[in-house]
């Protein structure tokens, strides 16, 4: 069974990484979502996947500049369209707590927190307790680019599945990096990867996820290829082989 990964929540639909792109997800079979974390300056972990306000929000500034206080005030919808207005940058909680009556499975990918290695402790650390309140029944998959985050996740959480994820041009000591985090899922770019690539991964017993992949024709490529999910703004668009009712 292939699996596609609602990036952002189905954020061609609703504005990215909100509760109302993840609440779609039922709706279109999708069973997996995929949602950026990083942290405020009060502690507070929210959902977002840039470190700054200005592309996603009616506000502009660093995430590191901003409190749980703010949020009352930040409108993450209505960039994407006016029947979102008024839609809130989320909490990791609020998002937990909307996965738990969802019933939808989840990867967590920590942003490299830009603002030191001590903000990135305390981003793990809120996950970590974030996802206690996770249902049991629901899969849990944390990626993250910085290994050195990723380790530390899988040090404190060694049960907890994790996956390295990669830009375009992969390190040389790629495999090293995935032993040192424990990972057995790769996450890698969609830009330039060929099927001998595919195959290579494979060949080393791990599962592959392609991000971002916004063609249905692509997606069938890479499936052929041995790829086992991909992460999807347009989810509802694929056929229904490949989602849940
Ligand atoms: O986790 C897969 C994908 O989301 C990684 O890239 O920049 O969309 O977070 P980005
Ligand atoms: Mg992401």
């Amino acid at each position: 069974m292939k699996t596609l990964y609602a990036h952002r929540g189905m954020s061609a639909l609703a504005p990215e990484n909100t509760l109302a792109a993840f609440s779609l997800c039922p709706e279109h079979g999708l069973k997996w979502v995929e949602c950026d974390v990083d942290i405020l300056a009060d502690g507070t972990v929210v959902v977002s996947h840039d470190d700054t306000l200005d592309r996603c929000t009616n506000h502009s500034g660093s995430l590191y500049d901003h409190t749980r206080e703010d949020l009352e005030d930040i409108d993450a919808g209505s960039w994407f369209g006016d029947e979102f207005i008024g839609e809130k940058l989320p909490t990791f909680d609020q998002f937990i707590t909307l996965m738990n009556i969802l019933k939808l499975n989840v990867n967590v990918e920590i942003k490299s927190c830009t603002s030191g290695w001590e903000n990135t402790e305390k981003l793990i650390t809120g996950v970590i307790e974030g996802l206690k309140n996770l249902n049991r029944e629901a899969n849990v998959l944390v990626s993250c680019f910085n290994p050195l985050a990723l380790a530390e996740f899988k040090r404190r959480c060694p049960d907890v599945a994790v996956a390295c994820l990669f830009e375009k041009e992969m390190p040389e000591d790629w495999l090293s990096i995935m032993q040192a985090c424990k990972a057995d899922t790769i996450h890698i770019s969609d830009e330039g990867l060929t099927k001998q690539k595919v195959e290579e991964l494979k060949g080393h017993g791990l599962e592959v996820n392609v991000y971002t992949v916004n063609s249905l024709m692509r997606a069938n490529q890479l499936f052929n290829w041995g790829v086992d999910g991909v992460f999807t703004d347009i989810g509802h668009q694929f056929p229904s082989r490949y989602r849940q009712g």
